[in-house]
């Protein structure tokens, strides 16, 4: 028999030894690939780098194992030191056992204070924790001041975070496919099980705890009922099992009728004695299996899932059986706030989806069990470029509550186009509801009782987001939930400088990029609080603006012949603004208060009508995407003003991705703005609405093959119209009759999935230059041409005179028929 002691220690080397081979040798996808690089910065570290534990938990012995790790790491490989200079991790009670006569304070849960102590003979860092979890916190927050190059030698820190809940979401389908993913297929399940591989869950609980998230829904909120059944709860055990040394306790989110669909039960009603004695006992099962597991997410009566309502009963009495059975393990229920009816009648003027949330949970304010947490949208309708603040937020003065933001971009550029949602994000949470006249921020109201934020990751297996920038919003998810007082700026720069470089010139780069990137999205796609005049009944993604309109889904904007905006006043609209205090009720009543970028929010306005700088709405419309997709342009320059400062993959990889946006940023541009051309009749005082004198329409051209077709929506091509290939190769020509010079050539395709068709630009039968051919072989949304897929193709620096003949030649391949919308001349500068 070993002592405890040596056996004990021999358990933590091997701990540790498992944690290292199995992060550096078996895992493909890794922390690092995000922001936990540890690059060395060439300088020798400003802090010991021996490190100790005072206790033996599994929480600090991560703590330990990640400083080590980092440390090693920051310093170039250079061997850890084994003098008496030290970093010492321990909870407050450690560290006063260790030494009675200090004085260690009293610290609170995840709270952690990181000390350095300079006595005659050693130096020494002390991380002290609130509990052990903080420790690790602790460790993270030292790393990270360290991988930006911060001086950490006489550090004095104290931190704790704002609010309980810190939570990512994952909408992750038992058969791997992630619900408003855009990163490949799921690190957690396939096939209807849990992965057998945990490499990558394990590193992004790392990557998770280094920002302070505490929880990790694993499932979809649609389709649930099969994570409750005893198989896949031992494989969630495993994923529970995997996250637990970060302190990241797993929770589901669950089917409220689990107790029919999978106990077999002849109901689900919530009050029905037998199925509040099923609910108890599944969670006992899983407590079971998971002793720190965190609780249940409901989305009920919502898009087609079943719910309370379904036998007369409210949201509060479905919550509440599900907290009776989860209160004595400590569980929480996180009952969304989605809640809305799909089927409205758009005819209806006072019909107003905005309105839902607070019309059904207001009244229930106070009837919900202490564990309920009322988990709500940051805005009333769905994650849109830009929204107003979710009244209900002021409407439940009794009610715990927490805030859902998508880090995911659904609707906003899907990871294909930068925008940095940390300013979106930052703007919520100070918002002032002034409920009673009162300090009303959103930041307060969910830190109160057992509040928090959640954030939809929507992670998978293609480096986490797909995008490397895109990872700065779950960064700063993270960060504004420990501390919302962070700014979108401040998060901003460190996290380029962990992730990136420490060299002022790419921190101060990035980060304008990133703070510019969501006004330049919401610039080209919805602004004015139009919503995002995405697809709204397909992907998501590009334009498609009479999509939300004449549908029951409810995210209406009335655009019409004379004006656009949905009237949401109290006097003539829906009675929305009613639903804000009053002080807040009287900014959004009045189109003289209202800020413009709500403006079509909360009214429908003419086209004409004048904006508070005196400009015209329609003018605005065109102004705003113009301006906004030169932004977009301007990204590309930004981008390469990096070239040599930063790592040649990362350069090459983001390089593209903004080349992209740049093109489908003109897609946006034209479709929005040539549809309200047509709707409104008010030509663009620019002149650039509707004329494009560089432009050679697809349709224009001398066709070999091509057939002339309509897009839909009519405004996702140039003039409505783009040709397609029905043959194995076709070709488009035109005679060049302008002045003759130099010229970019721009070809808009379309990308089509089930295939990589191929195209190639020729002049007099000649490729111009080397990259004058290239294949479709991008994955975008939708199987036919549409906004979606539209893809632009540069080709560089070609001479052109009259005469000369421009020919594209596609060929088509599998389901990809090869068809294009038009190409441009632009001058070379
Ligand atoms: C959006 C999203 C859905 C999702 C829903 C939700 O509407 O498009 O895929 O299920 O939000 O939050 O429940």
């Amino acid at each position: 028999m070993l002592r405890p002691g040596i056996r004990q220690y021999l358990l933590r080397i091997i701990f540790m030894m498992t944690v290292i081979i199995y992060a550096h040798n078996t895992v493909a996808q890794t922390a690092a690939q995000a922001w936990l690089k540890y690059r060395f910065l060439g300088k020798s570290l400003t802090v010991p780098t021996r490190v100790s534990t005072l206790g033996q938990s599994l929480l600090e012995q991560s703590a330990a194992i990640e400083l080590r790790r980092g440390l090693l790491s920051l310093s170039g490989g250079a061997p850890l030191e084994q003098g008496p200079n030290i970093i010492l991790l321990g909870t407050v009670q450690e560290m006063r056992a260790r030494e009675p006569k200090t004085t260690v304070p009293s610290l609170g849960p995840d709270e952690f204070l990181i000390t350095a102590r300079h006595g005659d003979l050693a130096r020494e860092i002390d991380i002290v924790g609130g509990n052990d979890r903080a420790t690790l916190y602790g460790a993270f927050a030292l790393l990270r001041k360290l991988a930006q190059g911060i001086d950490m030698s006489k550090a004095d820190i104290r931190e704790r975070p704002a609010m309980p809940i810190r939570w990512v979401d994952e909408w992750d389908n038992a058969d791997g496919s992630i619900e408003r993913g855009y990163a490949g297929r799921s690190i957690f399940f396939d096939n209807g099980h849990v992965r057998d591989d945990l490499g990558p869950v394990a590193e992004y609980a790392r990557l998770l705890a280094s920002i302070g998230i505490n929880g990790c829904n694993v499932n979809n909120v649609n389709n649930a009922a099969v994570f409750l059944t005893p198989a896949m709860l031992e494989g969630i055990a495993r994923i529970a099992q995997v996250m637990r040394p970060y302190g990241v306790h797993v929770s589901l989110s669950v089917d409220i009728a689990s107790p029919q669909k999978v106990g077999g039960l002849s109901t689900y009603d919530p009050l029905d004695p037998a199925v509040k004695n099923w609910w108890a006992t599944k969670v006992n099962e899983i407590y079971s299996l998971i002793p720190d597991f965190a609780g249940f997410t409901v989305k009920a009566d919502s898009e087609g899932q079943p719910g309370p309502a379904s036998f007369g009963r409210t949201p509060a009495d479905a919550a509440n059986t599900l907290a009776a059975a989860l209160a004595p393990h400590s569980g929480v229920v996180l009952y969304r706030a989605f809640v809305y009816n799909h089927h409205a009648d758009w005819r209806d003027p006072k019909a107003d989806r905005a309105r839902a949330a607070y019309d059904i949970f207001h009244p229930l304010d106070g009837k919900f069990a202490p564990n309920v947490i009322i988990q709500t949208k940051e805005g009333p309708i769905d994650f849109q470029v830009r929204e107003p603040v979710s009244p209900l937020f002021g409407g439940l003065t009794q009610t715990s509550q927490a805030m859902e933001v998508q880090i995911t971009q659904e609707y906003t550029g899907q990871q294909r186009h930068l925008v940095y949602l940390a300013p979106m994000w930052k703007q919520v949470l100070d918002f002032d509801l002034r409920v009673d006249g009162g300090n009303t921020q959103v930041q307060k109201v969910i830190a109160r009782k057992g509040g928090g934020m959640i954030g939809v990751a929507g992670i998978g297996q293609q480096a986490w987001l797909a995008s490397p920038l895109a990872l700065a919003n779950l960064y700063a998810f993270g960060r504004l939930a420990w501390n919302p007082d962070l700014t979108p700026g401040q998060i901003a720069e460190e996290w380029t400088r962990q992730t990136i470089s420490t060299d002022p010139a790419v921190v101060r780069t990035v980060t304008k990029m990133l703070i510019q990137s969501w006004p330049a999205y919401e610039s080209y796609t919805g602004p004015l609080g139009l919503q995002t005049l995405t697809d709204i009944t397909g992907s998501h993604y590009g334009p498609n603006i009479e999509s939300s309109e004449n549908n029951g889904w409810g995210q209406w904007h009335r655009a019409d012949h004379d004006g656009v905006g949905m009237d949401r006043t109290v006097a003539t609209g829906t009675a929305y603004v009613g639903q804000y205090s009053p002080d807040v009720a009287q900014i959004y009543e009045s189109t003289a208060n209202t800020p413009d970028d709500l403006l079509l929010f909360f009214h429908h306005v003419p086209y004409t009508w004048k904006l508070h700088d005196g400009k015209t709405v329609i003018q605005y419309l065109y102004d705003s995407h113009y301006q906004g997709a030169a932004q977009a342009a301007q990204f590309v320059g930004d981008w390469e003003a990096l070239k040599g400062r930063i790592d040649p993959e990362l350069y090459a990889d983001m390089l593209a991705r903004f080349q992209y946006q740049a093109g489908h940023a003109i897609v946006w541009r034209d479709a929005i703005v040539q549809y309200f051309l047509r709707l409104s009749g008010i030509p663009d005082a620019q002149g650039r609405a509707g004329h494009y004198p560089n432009r050679l329409e697809a349709e224009t051209a001398d066709l070999t093959g091509y057939k002339v077709i309509d897009v839909s929506p009519w405004e996702d091509a140039s003039g409505g119209k783009a040709v397609t290939c029905g043959g194995t190769s076709c070709s488009a020509a035109w005679t060049y009759n302008g002045q003759p010079g130099r010229f970019n050539i721009a070809v808009q395709y379309f990308d089509l999935q089930g295939g990589v068709a191929k195209f190639a630009l020729s002049v007099n039968g000649q490729p111009p230059t080397s990259d004058a051919s290239w294949s479709a072989d991008a994955t975008f949304p939708t199987p036919r041409p549409h906004g979606d897929n539209s893809t632009r193709r540069i080709v560089h620096d070609i001479s052109l005179k009259p005469g000369d003949t421009v020919r594209i030649e596609g060929t088509p391949d599998g389901k990809d028929p090869a068809a294009f919308d038009y190409i441009e001349m632009l001058p070379v500068p």
